[in-house]
């Protein structure tokens, strides 16, 4: 088999509502007709999976960037994008992690997870940006912008350096992690803190693309979604094409799940997998809006909230790709869940626990899991995967907040302390004075037997 033999996709854009379909996309990537998003479909796909898998385990043995990419190694599932143009920073081949500890906590005989924090920026958005980013510079766009909660900012920064881009950065004044602002600051962004919410950095944005050269990468923009797919076929490829019970993501904008879901359909489609896992999507009680559009509305409409929610990522009130992950829902047989805040930080420290770590965020996973054993919907001896969305260390603060006990304002409750007193580690300040150091150690051990 000759290695270039799989590179023509012929992708065409499809307007998710009307179906019309574009030769080209508009500055916003909304449907010119109807207004809504635009989604890539695959016209003429004809791929035969045996050969398809071998080509892809393959790549990884040779040395060529875009073979060494966990994106781009993918890239008969994705649009086309002349090599000269890709910009890649060696993105996915992420790990897939058993979490013991995790598992025995929530009554499953494992459990495990895929750290997209493992990627170059330490996010997920990595594997979109790759693929949005090329894009950008194929088109010979000089200046690229989002607006973020600080993941999508960083990435984008990065790619944007890579590919000699300048970028442009909207973000929620005070709302953002230090990690995701350091790292865009690093990268050389225009980084322009808002007095304003996520959403109301949207809006700005939404404005300036139709006014100014500047080309989007928020995830409205489809070839986002297409590099994000790639998270779910590597899993598929990691658990030898034998799908799980459950795929259980984090949901803000709604891109990510959008982005899992078209993939497991298209490989269903592809016959790469034989079934479809059910993919659930949890989001924080206090940005909530995905979650009551599905329980309350039926999924009839989305009314946008006012987002509150120390996990800063998702802290998002009118996601904009709700419509097709809506779809991927209905058509997985996934669920939705929220978590309160107490949840996400006993989560977190779970996760961290196991020796993984992950950003508040993405513990929603794991905390919207324990309320789907409860009511049924997993169930014991099904396989179960979490999605962890971004690294521990973007988000510092919160975990030494959480350690020290000042997370949360006020005395902590008796059910409080219960619940998240035996994970909190603060550090402990000693005289330099090693007869201290073996107290701390032997009250440690006793604490522990
Ligand atoms: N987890 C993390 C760590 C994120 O940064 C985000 C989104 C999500 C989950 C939710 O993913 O939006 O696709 O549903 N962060 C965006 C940003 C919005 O600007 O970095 P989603």
């Amino acid at each position: 088999m000759s290695i270039s033999q799989f590179t023509e996709t012929s992708a065409r854009l499809r307007c998710i509502t009307c179906g019309s379909k574009p030769a080209s996309a508009a500055q916003d990537f909304r449907c010119t007709s109807c207004g809504d998003l635009l989604e890539f479909v695959f016209p003429e796909w004809s791929h035969d999976p045996p050969a398809l898998k071998a080509l892809w385990v393959h790549r990884k043995t040779l040395l060529k960037p875009l073979d060494q990419s966990g994106v781009w190694r993918f890239r008969e599932l994705l649009p086309d994008i002349p090599e000269e143009h890709v910009i890649t920073l060696g993105e996915g081949n992420t790990p897939l992690y058993e979490l013991p500890r995790c598992a025995r906590i929530v009554g499953l005989d494992t459990l495990q997870a895929k750290h997209q924090g493992m990627n170059p920026t330490a996010s997920f958005k990595d594997t979109g940006m790759t693929l949005a980013a090329s894009s950008a510079h194929q088109q010979g766009f000089r200046w690229v912008a989002c607006a973020s909660t600080g993941n999508t900012s960083a990435s984008m920064a990065a790619y944007a350096a890579r590919g000699d881009m300048r970028s442009l950065v909207l973000i929620p004044e005070g709302k953002i992690s230090w990690g995701k602002l350091s790292q865009s600051l690093d990268y050389g962004a225009l980084t322009c803190q808002l007095r304003t919410d996520f959403d109301g950095c949207v809006r700005i944005l939404n404005e300036l693309v139709r006014q100014k050269p500047v080309y989007l990468l928020n995830s409205v923009n489809p070839y986002r979604i297409e590099g994000q797919k790639t998270a779910a076929i590597e899993l598929m490829e990691q658990l030898e094409w034998q799908p799980p019970d459950h795929i259980i993501v984090p949901g803000g904008n709604l891109g990510n799940s959008s982005a899992i879901g078209k993939a497991l359909l298209e490989m269903r489609e592809l016959k790469l997998i034989s079934r479809l896992p059910r993919l659930s999507i949890i989001q924080a009680q206090g940005a909530n809006p995905f979650y009551r559009s599905v329980r309350e509305f039926g999924g009839t409409k989305l009314e946008p909230v006012t987002a509150d929610t120390q996990a800063t990522a998702i802290r998002i009130g009118n996601p904009a790709s709700w419509k097709k992950a809506l779809r991927v829902l209905r058509a997985t047989g996934g669920e939705v869940e929220q978590v309160t805040e107490l949840e996400i930080a006993e989560a977190k420290a779970e996760i961290g626990a196991d020796g993984i770590g992950c950003e508040p965020a993405s513990a929603v996973t794991l905390a919207g899991l324990k309320k789907l054993l409860k009511r049924g919907f997993v169930k014991q001896g099904e396989t179960v995967i979490l999605i962890l969305t971004g690294h521990l260390l973007k988000d510092p603060d919160f975990t030494i907040k959480f350690h020290r006990g000042d997370l949360f304002p006020g005395t902590p409750d008796e059910s409080q302390s219960a619940q998240i007193g035996p994970l909190q580690r603060a550090p402990v300040v000693l005289d330099a004075d090693l007869a201290a150091v073996i107290a701390a150690l032997d009250a440690a051990e006793s604490r522990n037997s």
